[in-house]
């Protein structure tokens, strides 16, 4: 465990030293000296001309702390500025310094900080035992059961990857708000840890790599799907744009859209109900358990996203038009056409209690959902959830374990060893 009573002892190991803790303005005196050493003096004694060439580094390095400006940065700072109230932040186009988390504002943006952080979990605590067996025993699955494995594993290494892009590359210098961005940067680590676990799955099965890490380039149904998420990132992933004019802020709810809404509140469905299913059947379930933690961080991002486009909403009315909503109704469309033509292609018959209609009237369930979400109109009314135990799935609380394997303790910072 580590200690800072052990501080004082380190040093002395063989002998407890008796000496008298330095005065206050001796320890100030030996750290300004320490702090100027005289070049070359621990090693061999240097040239004339490298104790010049040293001397001369820094003295331009005390000349440039000296010229330092205290108030530059990515946001403009203004030194002596009045302090940040709550009133002045913004989602967007925010004015105020982007440095200080506090005073909280978007109270839902931290709390989903503080619960994605109280979810933590790594890839390698699931045990992969029981699917290493049956995937490589020819009697294990049926080659429809392979099929559903081998997609999911190709859309979702990549898709993952193409989400923390877009946050890190796209969306995170242009949502001007702290708790918000203190957010982005645990779904971006989450996001990673998805791939990671993808990746330790793939390499778990000892399936072929390059095949499944191109399925979103080779496979149509799961290309159209990446190819239409990237399309929204193109635009806003530009190092030149900027919001702040109805259009360009139209063009980011577009993105937000496109990714929380549709990518993972939409394009991640079919494939996590397959695996998911798989495993209530007792078939690969340490696959399942990994989706599982997933679809648990997955339902956290879209909440997220879906608070971050109302919120915009509330705050910049005039962006939410009757034609801009037409056309976010058509984006969820959009997503829900490709997921049921994923599914068609996945399912070319019924498999694990499942088929491509089921998924289709589950996908409309979806769809449904967030337009509902986002304040749009249903387009499917009455359509109806064939698959109750995924929401059973979805809310699931850290200690319970859907397959009951076991019970997760993470370990945390206070238990470290050194
Ligand atoms: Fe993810
Ligand atoms: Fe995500």
């Amino acid at each position: 465990m580590l200690s800072w009573d052990d501080f004082d002892t380190q040093p002395q190991p063989t002998t407890k030293t008796t000496e008298p803790r330095p005065a206050p303005e001796t320890l100030q005196q030996q750290e300004v000296t320490e702090a100027r050493p005289s070049y070359g003096a621990a090693s061999a004694p240097a040239s004339p001309a490298a104790h010049k060439a040293a001397s001369s580094a820094v003295e331009a390095a005390r000349a440039a702390v000296a010229e330092l400006d205290p108030a530059p940065g990515l946001e403009e700072l203004e030194m002596g500025a009045a302090r940040v109230q709550v009133d002045e932040k913004r989602i967007i186009n925010c004015r105020a310094d982007l440095n200080q988390l506090v005073p909280f504002k978007y109270d839902w943006a931290w709390q989903k900080y503080l619960d994605g952080c109280a979810n933590h979990w790594m890839p390698q605590e699931v045990n992969m035992n029981k699917d290493v067996a049956m995937w490589k025993d020819p009697e294990g699955l049926t080659e429809d059961e392979r099929r559903i494995v081998k997609y999911s594993l190709g859309y979702f290494s990549t898709a993952d990857s193409l989400v923390a892009n877009n946050l890190v590359l796209a969306i995170y210098r242009l949502i001007t708000n702290p708790e918000c961005r203190q957010y982005l940067l645990r779904q971006a680590f989450e996001e990673a840890i998805h791939t990671h676990a993808y990746q330790y799955c793939v390499e778990s099965l000892g399936m072929d790599e390059g095949e499944v890490f191109n399925m979103y380039r080779e496979v149509p149904s799961v290309a159209k799907k990446a190819a239409w998420s990237l399309k929204h990132t193109q635009s806003i992933g530009s190092p030149t744009f900027k919001t702040g004019t109805p259009e360009t802020d139209q063009e980011l709810l577009r993105n937000l859209v496109a990714f929380y809404a549709v990518t993972e509140g939409i394009f991640f469905y079919c494939g996590f109900s397959q695996i998911l299913s798989m495993g209530r059947r007792n078939k690969m379930t340490g696959v399942a358990e990994q989706f599982q933690y997933i679809l648990r961080d997955e339902s956290m991002h879209l909440n997220f996203g879906i608070d971050v486009i109302n919120q915009i909403k509330l705050e910049n009315p005039h962006l939410w038009t009757a034609e801009f909503q037409q056309e976010v109704t058509q984006m969820i469309l959009e997503g829900m056409e490709l997921e049921v033509a994923y599914a068609r292609d996945t399912m070319p018959r019924g498999v694990l209690g499942m088929n491509a209609n089921m998924m289709e009237e589950y996908l409309h369930f979806i769809a449904n959902r967030r337009l509902t979400q986002l304040g749009l109109k249903e387009q499917f009314p009455g359509a109806q959830n064939p698959f109750p135990w995924m929401s059973e799935i979805m809310d699931l609380r850290k200690e319970k374990n859907f397959f009951e394997t076991r019970v997760i303790e993470y370990q945390t910072g206070g238990a470290l060893q050194w």
